[in-house]
């Protein structure tokens, strides 16, 4: 992602359509810098819209000290006797996402999008989001992406789960470890090692990942209890594997909650695991579900295809729970399909309706024998040879990353195809797709 791309995400005015939308009902819509007190104000309304207690003077320190990169965004009623508060706040920034085949295409990722109660249902959320989609659109930004507090807002707009998460509950003393053991060594670290190694491994793993961005370094700071406003942060407990040269190829941080009624009935929860390669991943997995006095272990974030549940002897020792998590929007149809590879040689016409008027059109995708798509307008009419799929954009961008097969969402009345079949095919990739975090 180049540097210039991302100044001018953050920099860029506000959106004139949405800024005039808010005037309209007396509201003014503004950037907010990175400096004190204007981050106060806008962090005090990220806390309340999220249920939070008010942010005490070393969180907003520590917000701003790792979070320049975002584009803030407010919403201010100046008829509100706390006028320097807003009733809207937005971020965003310009990353990358990665897509099938080993690459990254760029992406808007927004966050804090939050209304105040007292201002709910008057159109402040959907001006802030169509405002940031025609905004990283002419930017040329192919996709945006979030995570979501509810699943019911955001398919509106265009957005759809692209990258289901499940959660895991295993019951440890009934899953015995049935995976290969890894060559090398599982070691306890102190967090501040782990906060310098866990990155450099995701770093390492995540463009070829799909669905995955790069987590911003606060969120490694809180995962590792070393951001200055931890709370309890010995809690946290890291450990390595490092392969037989002594390379350090996987980390993990959790804690660990005692049952004072029975010492072995006590509880892990892994906030994060990270493993470079299959080796490991075993190595790791096996430290947990060994672990000693522990009978159950959490995860989640985790993908919709783990190796782990072929690695555990009783498969019902695991209690899986689906999970949206995940939302992409496609932004522009020929730079996201064009971004990605493909598993299968095949044609397929897409006819998408953007709800919100961005991109949309009718689109041949012609994928070739080395993985690469190329996209052009198609006028039609339907050839006999090429499946044509008429689709949301919602539905498009579910599909994108491969995670649910068009044959599916044509099952499910989602989108129409003359062949289902041919059509899933097409887009069809053999990984499952994950984002190890919430942003
Ligand atoms: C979700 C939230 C941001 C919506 O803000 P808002 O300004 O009230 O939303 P708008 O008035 O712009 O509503 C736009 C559309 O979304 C719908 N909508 C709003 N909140 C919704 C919700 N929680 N669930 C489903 N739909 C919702 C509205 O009905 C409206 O629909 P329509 O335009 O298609 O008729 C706000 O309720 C909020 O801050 N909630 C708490 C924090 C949160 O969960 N934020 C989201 C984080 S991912």
């Amino acid at each position: 992602m180049d540097d210039d791309l991302r100044t001018r995400h953050h920099d860029g005015p506000v959106d004139d359509a949405a800024a005039a939308s808010l005037e309209r009902i007396g509201l003014e819509l503004r950037l907010v810098p990175n400096a004190r007190p204007a981050v106060d104000g806008w962090l005090h309304a990220v806390s309340r819209g999220f249920l939070d207690p008010e942010p005490a003077d070393e969180q907003i320190a520590a917000s701003m000290a790792a979070g320049g990169y975002r584009r803030r965004i407010g919403v201010f009623d100046p008829g509100s006797p706390q006028s320097e508060v807003p009733v809207g706040t937005f971020a965003s920034w310009a990353a990358e996402v990665s897509v099938p085949g080993g690459v990254a295409v760029p992406m808007a990722a927004i966050s804090a999008v939050t209304v105040a109660p007292t201002h709910q249902r008057r159109g402040i959320a959907r001006a802030m989001m169509e405002g940031k989609l025609r905004h990283a659109a002419s930017l040329g930004i192919p996709l945006a992406g979030l995570t979501v507090s509810e699943s019911t807002i955001y398919g509106r707009y265009g957005f759809a789960p692209a990258v289901p998460a499940t959660e895991w509950v295993i019951d440890t003393k009934r899953a015995t470890w049935a995976g290969p053991v890894a060559p090398g060594r599982v070691d306890a670290i102190p967090r501040d090692l782990a906060r310098r190694l866990a990155p450099v491994v995701h770093e390492r793993i995540r463009v070829h990942r799909p669905g995955e961005i790069a987590i911003p370094p606060g969120h490694w700071d809180r995962f590792t209890g070393t951001n200055p406003d931890a709370d309890k942060p010995g809690r946290i407990r890291a450990v390595q594997y490092a392969d037989p040269s002594g390379t350090v190829r996987g980390v993990a941080l959790y804690t660990a909650t005692e049952n004072h009624d029975d010492f072995t009935k006590s509880r892990v929860r892994i906030t994060s695991l990270v493993a470079e390669d299959a080796q490991a991943y075993a190595g790791l997995w096996r430290y947990f579900i060994e672990l000693a006095l522990i009978a159950t272990v959490t995860a989640s974030e985790l993908s919709t295809d783990e190796p782990l549940w072929w690695m555990i002897s009783d498969q019902r020792a695991a209690t899986i729970t689906l999970n949206d998590h995940h939302y992409l929007r496609v932004l522009d149809i020929p730079a996201a399909l064009q971004g990605r590879r493909y598993h299968a040689a095949g044609a397929v016409v897409l006819d998408v309706a953007d709800p919100v008027g961005i991109s949309g059109g009718r689109w041949l995708l012609e994928t070739d024998a080395a993985g690469i798509g190329r996209v052009r307008p198609d006028d039609g009419p339907d050839a006999s040879d090429i499946p044509v799929v008429r689709l949301g954009t919602t539905e498009l961008s579910a599909a994108y990353l491969g995670a649910v097969s068009l044959a599916t969402l044509a099952a499910a009345g989602r989108v129409e195809t003359t062949d289902a079949a041919a059509a899933a095919r097409v887009l069809s990739w053999p990984e499952a797709p994950q984002l190890s975090f919430w942003y």
